[in-house]
């Protein structure tokens, strides 16, 4: 296929999917704060659980989990068109590997979502035991990212 793109477009786009993983790790680190902060809400009684829950933690946690989510699932399939655009192929490695393993562990852990309404308690446990997991990998696709950003600036 022959995607008529300017190099200059071509090369720009290499930086979109950096800049927008930087900024979701951030998120994500925002969404494990309002997660543990809906655990502390369903664990305290009296005045401290009456104030708390005026923080809504729990609602919070689901909003910014959701836009994690769609923008995580699209971040990774952008990522894998630009490499394609670019380069005519993927280049399968460990910062390919990790970034799909993450994007279905954080589908899986959403998906969650209803039973952990219902009150499950597997499912609350599941949950945050898989987006611990999806936590880590992000550090480390962060620390890979910036290795294949460095070895596109110095081949420009
Ligand atoms: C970095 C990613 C995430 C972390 C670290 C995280 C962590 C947590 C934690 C610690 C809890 C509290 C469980 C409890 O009550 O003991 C929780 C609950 C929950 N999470 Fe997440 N979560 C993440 C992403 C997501 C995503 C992507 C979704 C869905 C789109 C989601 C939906 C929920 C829901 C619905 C609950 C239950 C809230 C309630 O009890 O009403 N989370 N999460
Ligand atoms: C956190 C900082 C991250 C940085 C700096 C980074 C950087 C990069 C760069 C420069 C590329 C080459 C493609 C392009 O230029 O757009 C790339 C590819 C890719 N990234 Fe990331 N990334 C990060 C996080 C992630 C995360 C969290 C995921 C998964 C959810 C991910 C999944 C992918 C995938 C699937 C590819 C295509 C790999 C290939 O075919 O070679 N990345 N990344």
């Amino acid at each position: 296929m022959n995607l008529e793109l300017s190099p200059s477009v071509k090369y720009w786009l290499n930086f979109v999917h950096p800049t927008l993983m930087w900024a979701l790790l951030l998120l994500s680190i925002y969404a494990a704060y309002l997660g543990l902060q809906v655990q502390r809400t369903r664990n305290a009684d009296g005045e401290e659980k009456k104030e708390l829950i005026k923080g809504r933690f729990n609602v919070r946690h689901h909003q910014i989990g959701s836009i994690l989510l769609a923008l995580m699932v699209t971040g990774a399939v952008a990522a894998m068109a630009v490499t394609y655009i670019n380069n005519g192929k993927l280049f399968v490695g460990p910062h390919l590997l990790a970034g799909l393993g993450m994007t279905c562990l954080i589908a899986f852990s959403a998906s969650l979502s209803p039973f952990m309404q219902k009150g499950a308690n597997w499912a609350r446990v599941t949950h945050i035991l898989v987006n611990f997991v999806v936590l880590g990998l992000f550090a480390w696709q962060a620390l890979t990212g910036v290795g294949i950003v460095q070895k596109i600036l110095s081949q420009a």
